[in-house]
């Protein structure tokens, strides 16, 4: 029988290239996304094209804190398993703005769970993120680390989004994967993020800004190999009641480092302007992925100078460029 999987944020950057890799094993995909401001809708627009072409997948513009919309979408699409990934995203910008946070992320989701629950569907993959692990200088992140130190009001969304998630399942005895991912680039990338920040700038010979003094350091996981979690994750949820995984590639990476990185691949030095370290960025991010190996056989396998001239590639390949 054909699987029918509900992508929340499907014009993001990640669901968008998770669309694409279940449209091509046949599946059918419901896309939904309401086009928040986090970057422009042309960029989110440019994401979906190209799934638009395909019979099996549909796209449907809605904001997921709209619950007779939510609740319409998964009757009458008859949605088997949802791959949540809609939310507000960007640390810096929750600390501005956190009740658009809570609302997007924390009600959104509660929502979502609530139709599910009333709709009997059993399959729910939610992301989360690296940064409910908070600061921390022991690493790496295990699953069963404490949770309870946020520093920024998206990573506390993330953390609530967890438990609200755990509750529902033991309650309503539904089958829940949290994926918490770690930096996540490629092609694709969010231009608000340093990847595509710095190749932009670089390329244009603009300057780019060094928050902190360059030790800090992420874990970078590139785009396919995070497809491939969720791939493994949409398939196996079934076979337990909740579990939380890390999706990383347990390799952090120092700031100026990977900066250095970028110089060579686009052969040109940057200008750095150097700040202090923002509010909200821990020092830190590296992921513990046994269990993501255990569960979901997984295995990153791109190593990050070649997922970076991957995303060099793309980047060249747009034929308008985001201002970042
Ligand atoms: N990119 C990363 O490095 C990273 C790391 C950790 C976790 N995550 C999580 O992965 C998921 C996808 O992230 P991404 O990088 O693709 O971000 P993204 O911003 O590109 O995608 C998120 C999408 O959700 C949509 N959205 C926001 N609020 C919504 C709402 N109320 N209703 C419907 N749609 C809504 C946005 O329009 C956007 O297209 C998010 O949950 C994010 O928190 C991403």
């Amino acid at each position: 029988m054909t699987s029918t999987l509900l992508i929340t944020g499907a014009a993001g950057f990640i669901g968008s290239s998770t669309a694409e890799r279940f449209l091509r094993d046949n599946y059918i995909v419901i896309g939904l996304d309401n086009f928040d401001e986090s970057y422009p809708k042309w960029i989110k627009e440019l994401n979906i094209k190209k799934l638009s072409d395909n019979s099996n997948f549909t796209f449907i513009e809605g904001d997921l804190t709209d619950q007779s919309k939510i609740s319409s979408v998964l009757k009458s699409y008859k949605v088997n398993t949802i791959m949540h990934l809609g939310a507000k995203t960007g640390v810096r910008h929750s600390i501005e703005n956190p009740l658009d946070y809570i609302k997007a992320n924390v009600l959104g989701t509660s929502i979502l769970l609530e139709e599910c629950r009333k709709a009997n569907v059993k399959e729910i993959i939610i992301a989360s993120s690296s940064s409910v692990y908070g600061e921390r200088n022991k690493i790496p992140f295990k699953e069963s680390d404490d949770i309870h130190n946020p520093i920024s009001p998206y990573a506390t969304t993330k953390s609530m989004v967890e438990s609200i998630a755990q509750t529902y399942s033991k309650l309503y005895d539904m089958k829940i994967t949290v994926l918490r991912f770690f930096t996540v680039y490629g092609p694709k990338g969010r231009p608000d993020m340093a990847p595509y920040i710095f190749i932009h700038r670089i390329c244009q010979s603009q300057p780019i800004i060094q928050f902190g003094d360059g030790e800090t350091s992420r874990d970078y996981t590139f785009i396919s190999d995070i497809v491939d979690g969720i791939f493994e994750a949409v398939r196996r949820t079934s076979k337990w009641q909740y579990e939380v995984i890390n999706l990383g590639n347990s390799e952090p990476i120092r700031l100026s480092d990977f900066i250095t990185e970028i110089e060579n691949i686009v052969g040109k030095e940057a200008n750095i302007i150097k700040e202090d370290r923002k509010e909200g960025d821990v020092s830190t991010t590296c992921a513990d992925i046994s269990k993501a190996r255990r569960l979901l056989d997984y295995n990153p396998k791109i190593p990050l100078r070649k997922g970076l001239e991957q995303m060099f590639d793309w980047y060249n390949s747009l034929e308008e460029k985001y201002d970042a």
